[in-house]
């Protein structure tokens, strides 16, 4: 097991090397320093896969040019925040560092640089471009991100995003749970925010089907029953 550690952290550490040698070499005496150097390349290289990033994406200006470098300004102002929020945990709870849970930088960004719940990803495109760029972003991360831990595929998100906008943009609610259900089948819930959505551009014939397809799959959901009497009895009713 030791070896295979080993084994992996040299791999690690070859994998880096290359890309490191520029900004060791601008370091004085690298070899009385070499123990630190590696403590900071293993935060470095902590930080880099939190953001799912390459040491280029922060370090980004050719040394001793003196270009600025945005990303590492940030990265340095969110190092001090980071610190802080610890701090301030470990005031909040009264527990000392090593008893309280300890922010990292993965908390947030799990993989990514800019993180963003996959509802505000899919609504803001939504509503910047239209929902079939959304759809298709959202297949593009979920080919790219499925069974990690960066966003919630899962049928909640889209479902929540669906009741929201459906009074306003049906349409869009529509393709949105049509797009739930072809990656979860089963899920009730987005049959129901679907044939709500399909009530709100007045086709109860699709609604309808909604509600049946919902009831196939839980003949005992009183909430679906319920609402497809309601639809039917309204249907007949006209
Ligand atoms: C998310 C941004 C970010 C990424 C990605 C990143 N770094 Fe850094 N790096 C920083 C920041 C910010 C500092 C300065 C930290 C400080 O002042 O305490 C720094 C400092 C360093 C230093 C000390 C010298 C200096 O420039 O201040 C080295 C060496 C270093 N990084 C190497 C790496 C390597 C190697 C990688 C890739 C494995 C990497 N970094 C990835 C942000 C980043
Ligand atoms: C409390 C949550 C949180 C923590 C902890 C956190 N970040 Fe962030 N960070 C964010 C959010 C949110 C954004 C995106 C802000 C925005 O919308 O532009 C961000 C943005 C960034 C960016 C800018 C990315 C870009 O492309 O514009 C960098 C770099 C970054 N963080 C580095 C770090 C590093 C390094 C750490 C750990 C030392 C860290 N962050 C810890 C929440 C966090």
């Amino acid at each position: 097991m030791k070896t295979v550690l080993q084994a992996i952290s040299i791999s690690v550490l070859a994998a880096v090397l290359p890309a490191v040698a520029p900004i060791l070499r601008a370091q004085e005496s690298p070899v009385a320093k070499a123990a630190p150097q590696v403590d900071r390349i293993s935060q470095m290289q902590g930080i880099a896969q939190s953001l799912g990033v390459t040491c280029a994406y922060c370090h980004s200006a050719a040394r001793g040019s003196g270009e600025p470098e945005p990303r590492k300004a940030i990265a340095k102002a969110m190092m001090e925040m980071t610190d802080e929020i610890n701090l301030r945990l470990r005031a909040a709870t009264g527990k000392p560092a090593g008893q309280v849970t300890e922010i990292q930088c993965s908390f947030c960004h799990r993989g990514v640089a800019l993180p963003k719940p996959i509802t505000d990803i899919v609504w803001q495109t939504t509503r910047d471009q239209n929902v079939a760029a959304a759809v298709e972003q959202y297949r593009d991360l979920r080919k790219r991100y499925y069974g990690r831990s960066t966003y919630d595929f899962g049928e909640e998100p889209l479902i929540g995003l669906a009741q929201q906008i459906a009074n306003g943009r049906a349409d869009d609610a529509i393709a949105l749970m049509k797009l739930n259900l072809e990656f979860n089948p089963n899920s009730v819930r987005s049959y129901l925010a679907l044939s709500y959505a399909q009530t709100r551009k007045l086709d109860d014939t699709a609604a309808i089907a909604s509600l049946e397809k919902a009831l196939e799959l839980e003949p005992e959901n009183g909430t679906v029953k319920g609402r497809l009497e309601q639809l039917k009895s309204y249907h007949r009713n006209r």
